[in-house]
């Protein structure tokens, strides 16, 4: 710990705060799509990224239940309010609670048992944007990717506008074998790193 650190830390009382971000995950989301999506983060809030913009995201150790993915078709007004076609949370820009399947999801749940973070692309609640989820770190080298057409090869009784809804086990594991696609799946799609790895969300990766 630096000087300046144990100063900051003896001078201001709010500095809890401090600690805990430097104990923080950075999540790197970034939008490949060649099309605008707007990010979303439970906890976290939501961002528009056009293509090839960045959201660097700080995610506090401990969180559990975190998830981050993209939402399609978004209209928000100056107070971001409005609602998207896919993954709308509640009609908030920032959202404060998980999205409306169908949506690809990346979960994690950081520094948990043996100081271990558990990370997973999950497509229980169905697919709208391809992804990948990686550490990014030394320490580990974890890299989960969907990017099938799944949208485009979906079948008729299971698409709807923007994305395939979940609920089709054999579909979706025949097509992104890393992802989780049907509960109890965690043998071949959960996957673990240290606590305290950084991370990178890639949508279109
Ligand atoms: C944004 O939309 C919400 C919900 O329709 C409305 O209550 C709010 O006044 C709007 N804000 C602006 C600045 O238009």
């Amino acid at each position: 710990m630096s000087l300046f650190t144990n100063l900051y830390i003896s001078f201001f009382p709010v500095s809890i705060i401090f600690l805990n971000s430097a104990n923080a995950a950075r999540f790197g989301v970034r939008n490949n799509c060649p099309y605008t999506v707007w990010a979303a983060a439970v906890p976290g809030g939501g961002r528009r990224l056009n293509q090839g913009e960045m959201w660097a995201l700080d995610v506090p150790a401990g969180t559990t239940g975190g998830r981050i993915w993209a939402r399609t078709g978004c209209q928000f007004n100056a107070s971001g309010m409005g609602r998207c076609t896919t993954g709308d949370c509640w009609g908030l820009l920032q959202c404060q609670d998980y999205g409306t399947p169908p949506n690809t999801l990346a979960e994690f749940a950081l520094s948990q048992f043996n100081n271990m973070d558990f990370i997973d692309l999950s497509l229980l609640d169905g697919f709208n944007v391809p992804m990948e989820f990686s550490s990014n770190s030394d320490r580990c080298n974890q890299v989960i990717r969907c990017t099938a057409d799944i949208v485009g090869q979906c079948p008729d009784e299971l698409k709807i506008d923007g994305g395939c809804n979940g609920a089709c086990r054999v579909f979706f594991k025949d097509r992104c074998p890393d992802a989780y696609s049907y509960p109890r799946d965690d043998a071949s799609s959960t996957f673990t790193c240290p606590g305290g790895t950084n991370y990178k969300v890639v949508f279109c990766p």
